[in-house]
């Protein structure tokens, strides 16, 4: 199967490199002529485990190649995943320039009888969309369907996620573009769903905000824990033994960030507002993880008083781990009240550091990243824990306290056990537990 994938984001790359393991002919294509120059020599713009490795072995063996000829790339192929951005819009709303664009090209350069598939995630209907564009812009006869297939990796197991995924997502109308569809993904017949395509556009939308909302309601039952004796972890634990409910995406702390659960669940709102339907399920869903950061900087205001002249270490600035990702991470939304209430930063961060300074350069003085978590802390009045690396689970924590000007310890992702960090003379303070 020839196949073109337009986009080189974070889902055009594994995507690409993805199904060139699957065994097709891939052409991954993107109009900045130096990102692909960068890529084909094997410099990968994002830190995802296991990428690099699995483009490197494809490019190797000729399965894979990158592109910056847009045009060529729909040409030469049967079936063109559209993988481009959709960014959250003014209000709120995707917003579809990018994938009216490619549309438009896909018509210039329709050749023969293509499959064009919805990767990235877009709104319900926007298939009706795209074959109108296409076919407003074609120059000829040419037949072509659309299709949607909703991409579900997670940043930091996303080679992972879809190499072995969990389910298919195939939504089409024709049983021509059906059965290329199913071609794509033999070998994983047993997960596949077939359904029509609003179904499947919407699939994408109601799962990562029934996540979200997952994440919303044990933050919420995270807030009744610390007004009584109720542990948060336990909460969590003794739900998530009925599996019905699941254990998965019950961990309480400073709330949902990244490029898709933020900005995803305002889609879905505004998809619903617009189609008349009450989403004031998912309004709330949004506004409980919004007061996530005022209700963990209300636990650091209660251990110092004033934030104003005060060091405040933060260790992990990427939404989540194993990412180098900062894209709507409460870190950025911490870092900045902090700054904004007068206090100096020292910042660490594995991975997501050099993001981080694009946003908050060092200046040495309010703003300092430091080199190890131990160097972050130096002098400091608090530090704040924002995401959850393993490897602060290895911290010596003795070494951390030395070096800081009070022991005074929030940890915003239930990381530690709150005994043994007390044994170590810190004041601490987690989510929904005492
Ligand atoms: C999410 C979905 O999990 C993927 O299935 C989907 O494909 C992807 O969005 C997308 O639409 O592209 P991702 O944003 O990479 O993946 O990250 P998640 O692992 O879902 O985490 C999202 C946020 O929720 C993080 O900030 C994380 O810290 C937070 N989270 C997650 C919690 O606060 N508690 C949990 O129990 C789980």
């Amino acid at each position: 199967m020839k196949i073109a994938v337009l986009g080189t984001g974070y889902v055009g790359l594994v995507t690409a490199a993805g199904l060139a393991e699957f065994g097709h002919s891939v052409v991954g294509a993107d109009k900045m002529a130096d990102k692909i120059e960068r890529i084909r020599r094997g410099e990968i713009p994002i830190y995802e485990p296991g990428l690099g490795a699995l483009l490197a072995a494809n490019l190797r063996r000729g399965t894979l190649s990158f592109s910056a000829d847009l045009a060529a790339a729909v040409q030469a192929a049967d079936v063109l995943f559209v993988c481009v951005g959709t960014p959250q819009g003014d209000d709120g709303s995707a917003d579809m320039a990018q994938i009216e664009e490619v549309s438009r090209l896909i018509a210039e350069n329709l050749n023969g009888y293509k499959v064009v598939v919805e990767k990235s995630t877009v709104p319900v209907k926007t298939s009706v969309w795209i074959k109108r564009t296409i076919s407003l812009y074609k120059k000829n006869e040419e037949e072509f369907d659309v299709a949607s297939n909703p991409e579900f990796l997670r940043e930091g197991s996303a080679v992972e996620d879809f190499l072995h995924p969990d389910r298919i997502i195939i939504g089409v109308e024709s049983d021509r573009a059906r059965d290329l569809m199913l071609r794509i993904y033999d070998r994983h017949k047993d997960r596949i769903l077939v359904t029509n395509i609003d179904t499947a556009e919407l699939i994408k939308h109601a799962s990562n905000s029934f996540l979200a909302l997952k994440i919303s309601y044990i933050n919420l039952m995270a807030n009744l824990c610390e007004r009584t004796e109720a542990d948060v972890e336990l909460v969590a634990k003794g739900m998530g033994l009925d599996p019905r409910i699941g254990a998965r995406f019950l961990k309480a702390g400073i709330g949902f960030g990244g490029s898709c659960f933020p900005k995803d669940l305002k889609a879905l709102i505004k998809i619903g507002e617009d189609l008349g339907v009450d989403m004031s399920l998912l309004k709330e869903t949004d506004r409980i993880n919004q007061a996530r950061v005022r209700l963990f900087l209300d636990k650091l205001k209660s251990a110092l008083w004033i934030l104003g002249d005060k060091t405040i270490a933060v260790l992990g600035l990427a939404f989540k781990p194993e990412t180098d990702d900062v894209r709507e991470a409460p870190s950025i939304r911490i870092v900045q009240a902090l700054l904004d209430e007068g206090a100096r930063v020292r910042l660490y961060d594995p991975k997501a550091a050099d993001n981080m300074r694009e946003l908050f350069p060092e200046d040495g003085v309010r703003v300092v990243y430091g080199a190890s978590p131990a160097e972050a802390a130096e002098g400091a009045n608090a530090l704040l824990v924002c995401t959850d690396w393993a490897e602060f689970l290895d911290l010596d924590l003795a070494n951390v306290k030395e070096r800081m000007a009070n022991p005074i310890f929030i940890d915003g992702r239930n990381l530690y056990d709150p005994a043994a960090v007390r044994a170590l003379g810190f004041e601490y303070f987690s989510i929904g537990r005492k």
